[in-house]
């Protein structure tokens, strides 16, 4: 027979689960938007979603190793930059993790202009 605690107590985990899982969900959501703001930071001199169209070095698909490295080595000054070292020094190593994955995540994007698609034709 199930006695009155036992029941409590069991009714008490399950609880203390759903909450556990749901604080575990409303985290994720948050480093999420957290992270679609840095990347949109990004995107100013890097293009959307890291396509870049001016002389700037495209980000979008590129592979997340290379990413880190970068990024770490203008943290140091290893690689001299005009102005990456500001950026790489302003994010925690989180955070270059997560750019990194979600940079080397998104589809790179060609632009052909009309012109040179003329001449393919
Ligand atoms: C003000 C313009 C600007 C912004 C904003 C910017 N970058 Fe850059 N990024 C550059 C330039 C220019 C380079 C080439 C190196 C240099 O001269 O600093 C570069 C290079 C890089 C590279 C090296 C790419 C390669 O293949 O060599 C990475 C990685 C990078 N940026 C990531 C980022 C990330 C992540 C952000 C946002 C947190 C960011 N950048 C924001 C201008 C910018």
């Amino acid at each position: 027979m199930l006695l009155k605690s036992d029941w409590l107590s069991a009714f008490s985990t399950q609880l203390t689960l759903a909450i556990l899982c749901s604080a575990t969900s409303v985290y994720a959501a948050e480093s999420d938007s957290h992270l679609r703001v840095l990347a949109a930071s990004c995107a100013a001199c890097h293009g959307s979603h890291g396509n870049s169209v001016g002389g700037t070095p495209v980000l979008a698909g590129l592979d997340a190793a290379h990413f880190r490295l970068q990024m770490k080595s203008f943290r140091s000054g290893e690689r001299t930059s005009t102005v990456m070292h500001r950026h790489a020094k302003g994010l925690t190593e989180n955070e270059i993790e997560a750019l990194a994955a979600y940079f080397s995540a998104q589809p790179r994007m060609v632009a052909v202009s009309p012109r040179a698609l003329k001449d393919l034709q």
